[in-house]
């Protein structure tokens, strides 16, 4: 077992639920037991990336960024497959400091398959939707499983310091989609290997 997924939590604020869900979805899927990856989590707080302001185009550096934080988060992106990021929804899109991280990288990320995962009132819809179009629309050309889960969020499910009182119970029903999207990530990961070995072999 060679290949390595991220488990990407895409929001950073301190009080977020964006890390219980990331565990909830590592739990639920079994990663930690997967027979075609391991996984590691990313979790984007911990990278403490400015806003981008690098010289040029990240596809233009070369690798060498401006800065050892920005060189720390290439070298995590780049030790990684594919990838599942859980990414929550602020006003009816993703996270600034996601598109922010995705547009620090560009080789680290191009190509590899993804899961995107998403929670907020109405699933996260429109956070989903359009981080999938990012990945997958732009020069990245990063493939996106069909299957993307949606985790809907009810204001009952939250205590009053605005922790899950019991997500096990409040997420059953999006156990499936979950499961479903981490059959379809190594579905990916098996075409692209795939591809790798027809195209040696033609050469
Ligand atoms: C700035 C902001 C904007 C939000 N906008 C939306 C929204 O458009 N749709 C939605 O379903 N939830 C929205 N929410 C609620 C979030 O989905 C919810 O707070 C969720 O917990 C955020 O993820 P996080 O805790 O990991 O940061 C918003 C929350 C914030 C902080």
């Amino acid at each position: 077992m060679s290949k390595t997924i991220g488990l990407i939590i895409g929001s950073q604020r301190t009080a977020r639920v964006g890390d219980s869900i990331a565990k909830w979805f590592a739990q639920t899927t079994k990663l930690g037991s997967n027979s075609h990856f391991k996984y590691e989590v990313v979790d984007l707080a911990d990278h403490k990336l400015p806003m981008l302001d690098e010289p040029l185009p990240p596809m233009m550096l070369n690798g060498k960024y401006s800065s050892p934080v920005i060189t720390k988060f290439s070298e995590t992106i780049a030790s990684k497959d594919g990838f599942i990021f859980v990414i929550s929804e602020y006003n009816n899109s993703f996270p600034g400091n996601l598109k922010n991280a995705v547009d620090h990288l560009f080789g680290e990320w191009k190509g590899k398959p993804s899961v995107v995962a998403s929670y907020g009132f109405f699933g996260g819809s429109s956070s989903n939707d359009q981080f999938t179009q990012v990945l997958n629309k732009s020069f990245l050309a990063m493939p996106v499983t069909n299957t993307r889960p949606k985790m809907t969020l009810n204001k009952t499910m939250f205590d009053e310091a605005g922790k899950f009182k019991d997500i096990t119970t409040d997420f059953k029903p999006f156990e499936q989609s979950a499961i479903d999207s981490v059959k379809d990530l190594e579905q990916l990961l098996q075409d692209i290997e795939t591809k790798k070995v027809v195209e040696q072999n033609a050469s």
